[in-house]
């Protein structure tokens, strides 16, 4: 299994778009994907989707339910673990909280080859969380200059705190390729002066797309919606791209050794 956290800093630059359209375009070239929406309070994957999910993670966290049983199996292929939306007792988890979800894990995630956390933006204690959980991070930055400075203010923080060194880097919302590439080079440039322990990993570029709107408008993903859209092409090549990658994917057992240490 290899596991992703999708960050950004800053809110609105399409972390969930994104999460939902990867898992969408991975489980098409038959992986097993579970997204744990854990953008917790304000979740939203579902509502992007179109579901009305009976059940979610609060009913985890609330000793009702295991964590298995709150997994929603889609019709887009890939499952998902809704989380509640409004709840604002989730936006700082306990300890307690972190060591029951500990304990369901195994169980929950066994079956999968990929699992996304959407986590929320800004740095906070469950961002770094679910940062930290995860093998790998994926963070999403667009050409504004704002989403910028928060991109790397993530980035600083994830290595200050956590000690996490690399970062894949997606450019949203670019004009073109060319203009993706800039914002990644210019964000380089800076990490390297500034925080020369970290490591950027370039994985893709997704342009600006009225069709993206158009279909969360339809709750629905784009790659369906608009399966041939430049944005619908990128996603796919992003999809590739991960699945060609070696990098860090572990074992289920050293996934859930690093999380006893959290
Ligand atoms: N490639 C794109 N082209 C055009 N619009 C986009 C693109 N990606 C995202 N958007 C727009 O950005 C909005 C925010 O996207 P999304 O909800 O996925 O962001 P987010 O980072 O998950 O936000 P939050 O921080 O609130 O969780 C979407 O409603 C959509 O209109
Ligand atoms: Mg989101």
């Amino acid at each position: 299994m290899k596991s992703f956290s999708i960050a950004s800093g800053k809110g609105g630059v399409g972390k969930t778009s994104f999460v939902i359209n990867l898992a969408y375009a991975l489980a098409q070239l038959n992986q097993r994907v579970l997204i744990f929406d854990a953008d917790l309070g304000l979740a939203n994957v579902d509502i992007m989707l179109g579901f009305a999910p009976k059940f979610d993670i609060r009913y985890v966290l609330n000793g009702v339910l295991s964590l298995k049983d709150v997994i929603l199996k889609t019709d887009y292929g890939f499952s998902l673990i809704p989380a509640g939306s409004g709840a604002s007792e989730l936006t700082h988890l306990s300890n307690q909280q972190k060591l029951l979800l500990r304990a369901q894990m195994e169980e929950a995630f066994s079956d999968y080859d990929y699992l996304f956390f959407d986590i929320s933006a800004g740095i906070s204690d469950n961002v770094l969380f679910f940062s930290q959980l995860a093998d790998e991070r994926i963070v999403l930055v667009t050409p504004e200059p704002t989403s910028m400075a928060d991109a790397y203010a993530y980035l600083k923080v994830a290595y200050k705190n956590s000690k996490i060194r690399d970062f894949h880097i997606v450019v949203n919302m670019a004009k073109d390729v060319g203009e993706g590439k800039k914002i990644y080079s210019q964000l380089l440039y800076v990490t390297e002066k500034f925080l020369p322990e970290t490591r950027l990993i370039y994985l893709g570029v997704l342009p600006y797309d009225e069709c993206v709107k158009k279909a969360i408008k339809l709750q629905m993903p784009y790659l369906k919606y608009c399966e041939n859209s430049r944005v619908s092409v990128a996603i796919k090549e992003i999809a590739y791209k991960l699945l060609n990658y070696k990098g860090k994917g572990v074992e289920l057992e050293r996934f859930l050794e690093r999380f006893s240490t959290l």
